[in-house]
C-alpha cells in the first residue's frame, strides 16, 4: 500500500499546528477580550482554562487523528460505526470556515499594500476600511489569499505546509516579540499635560481588575475566555484530526500538544503586550473596539501616530498578521482536502484543483456580501451581520460547541478514555495529566460545551 504521507517529525507538527492555531484570534480577538474583560482577571482564567479545558479538546483530536490515521469522517466512522455523523458534521465547519477566511486574508493583504506604498496615511482616511471592501474590487485581494492557500496545499503535507509553516512561524514569534518590546518603550503626552506610557499601558493588562466583580460578571468573562480558546486552538473542526493523522508513531504526543498550548498560549499574551500599550499611549483604552475594528480601524491611527516608526510597525505588523492568517487558512484547506480524498479515493493535486475553483467563486461571493451581495441579517446571539458574519456564525459559533458537546460524550461515556490514553502512552510515553483528561472529558467538557451552546443560541440571554 502507498505510504500515507505526513509530516517529517515533531517540530514539523508542532509548527504546522501552531500554524493553525495562531491566527488572527490571537492578534485581533484576545487583546480586546482582555482591555474589556478586566486584564489579569481575564488572564488567569484563560490560563486555567488553556490547561484543562484546551488541553483536553486539543488532545481529543490529535489522539483520534493519529490513532485512526484517518481524517474526521472516517476517523469518527471507526471510533464508532454509528457516529459517522458526527464525523460528517465536523467536515463542515471546515467547508464553512472556508468560504471566508480567505476574505479576511485579502483585507490584510490590502492594506500591507498601504503601508508598502505611502506613509499610512490612507489608512487613515475617513471610512478608509468601510470604503474598501463595499468596493467590489475588494474581491482581487481575496483571490489572491486564497490562490496563494490553495498552492501551498497542492504541494503536499511536507513539501507544501510543513516547509512554509517552518519558515513562517520563527519569523512570526520574533516579530511579535519585537513590536511587544517596541510598544512597552511608547510615550505621549496627553491634553491633562500628563504623559501616557507604554509601561502604564502593560500594567493595565496585567493587573487584575476585580473591582465590582459580581458573580454574573464572573461567568460572562469565562464564558468569554472559553469561546475565545475553542477558536483559537482550531479544535472540534477536524483540522486538529487531519493533523494528527499525518504525525509519525514515534512522535510523543505529550510533549507536542504542550508545545502547541505553549505557542498559541504565548502568542495571545504578547499580542496583548503588542497591542494594548500601544492603543493605551496614543488613544486611550475607551475606544479598544474588536476584531476588523482594531485591526484596521484603530491601530492604523495608532502607527498613524507614531510617525515614520508607525510606517515600518504598520507594515511588519500586518506582514506578521498576514503570515498567521495564512498558516491557519491553510490548515482550513488542508482538512477539506484530506476529507475529500479520503472519500472520493482521490490524489490529492486534482482534489486541490477542484476545491481551489470552488472556493475562488466562494470567497468571491462572501467578499461581495459587502457591496453586490449585502444583507444584514439578524443573527440568534443578538448581533447583526453581512454574509461572512453569516458563515462564521454557524461555524464557529453554533457548530464547534455542538460538536465539542457530542465527542466528549462519545469518547467520555461510549468509546471510553481510555482509547485516547491508549494513544497518549504509546511507545511507554508517561502520559501526564491522565487523571485531568478523564474528568474533563466525562464530567464537566459536556457541562462545560452545554452552557456554550445555549449561550450561542441566544438562550442564555434571554
Ligand atoms: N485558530 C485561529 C485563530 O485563533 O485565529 C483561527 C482559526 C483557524 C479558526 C482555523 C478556524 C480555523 F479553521
Amino acid at each position: 500500500m502507498k505510504q500515507k504521507s505526513g509530516f517529517s517529525g515533531q517540530l514539523g507538527f508542532v509548527f504546522a499546528a501552531a500554524g493553525s492555531a495562531v491566527g488572527v484570534g490571537n492578534l485581533w480577538r484576545f487583546p480586546y477580550l482582555a482591555a474589556k474583560d478586566g486584564g489579569g482577571l481575564f488572564l488567569i482564567i484563560y490560563l486555567v482554562l488553556v490547561f484543562t479545558v484546551g488541553f483536553t479538546l486539543l488532545t481529543t483530536d490529535i489522539a483520534i487523528g493519529r490513532k485512526t490515521g484517518k481524517s474526521a469522517i472516517y476517523a469518527y466512522q471507526e471510533m464508532k460505526k454509528k457516529w459517522k455523523f458526527l464525523g460528517i458534521l465536523t467536515f463542515f465547519v471546515p467547508v464553512l470556515i472556508m468560504t471566508y477566511y480567505a476574505v479576511i486574508g485579502g483585507w490584510i493583504l490590502k492594506y500591507i499594500t498601504i503601508y508598502l506604498t505611502g506613509s499610512g496615511k490612507e489608512a487613515v482616511e475617513s471610512n478608509c476600511f468601510t470604503n474598501f471592501i463595499s468596493s467590489p474590487s475588494s474581491v482581487w485581494f481575496g483571490l489572491i489569499f486564497m490562490f496563494l492557500t490553495a498552492l501551498i496545499v497542492y504541494n503536499g503535507v511536507e513539501k507544501g505546509i510543513e516547509r512554509v509553516s517552518k519558515f513562517i512561524m520563527p519569523i512570526l514569534l520574533l516579530m511579535v516579540i519585537g513590536i511587544a518590546i517596541f510598544s512597552l518603550t511608547l510615550k505621549h503626552p496627553v491634553e491633562d499635560g500628563t504623559v501616557r506610557t507604554g509601561l502604564q499601558g502593560l500594567k493595565i493588562y496585567l493587573t487584575p481588575d476585580v473591582k465590582g466583580l459580581t458573580v454574573t460578571r464572573f461567568l460572562q468573562i469565562s464564558l468569554d475566555a472559553m469561546s475565545q480558546l475553542f477558536f483559537s486552538l482550531s479544535v472540534s473542526m477536524g483540522i486538529m484530526i487531519t493533523y494528527g493523522s499525518y504525525v509519525k508513531k514515534d512522535v510523543n504526543l505529550n510533549k507536542s500538544i504542550s508545545q502547541i498550548e505553549l505557542m498559541d498560549t504565548g502568542v495571545a499574551l504578547l499580542a496583548g503586550v503588542m497591542i494594548i500599550p500601544a492603543v493605551y499611549v496614543f488613544s486611550g483604552l475607551d475606544g479598544m473596539s474588536a476584531g476588523p475594528g482594531l485591526m484596521f480601524i484603530s491601530l492604523p491611527n495608532v502607527f498613524y501616530s507614531m510617525g515614520l516608526a508607525g510606517r515600518i510597525i504598520g507594515l511588519m505588523f500586518f506582514i506578521l498578521t498576514a503570515f498567521a492568517a495564512l498558516t491557519s487558512c491553510i490548515s482550513v484547506l488542508e482538512s477539506i482536502t484530506a476529507n475529500c480524498m479520503e472519500l472520493f479515493h482521490a490524489e490529492r493535486k486534482k482534489v486541490t484543483s477542484i476545491l481551489t475553483v470552488i472556493y475562488l467563486a466562494a470567497t468571491a461571493i462572501i467578499a461581495l456580501g459587502y457591496s453586490t451581495f449585502y444583507v444584514e441579517a439578524q443573527l440568534p446571539n443578538g448581533s447583526t451581520g453581512q454574509l461572512l458574519d453569516i458563515m462564521d456564525y454557524i461555524s464557529n459559533s453554533f457548530m464547534m460547541p455542538f460538536i465539542a458537546l457530542l465527542s466528549s460524550i462519545l469518547i467520555g461515556w461510549i468509546v471510553k478514555p481510555s482509547w485516547i490514553e491508549e494513544e497518549m502512552e504509546l511507545n511507554g510515553n508517561k502520559f501526564k495529566r491522565k487523571k485531568l483528561y478523564n474528568v474533563m472529558i466525562r464530567y464537566i467538557m459536556p457541562v462545560i460545551m452545554f452552557i456554550l451552546f445555549l449561550q450561542s443560541t441566544g438562550l442564555l440571554n434571554k
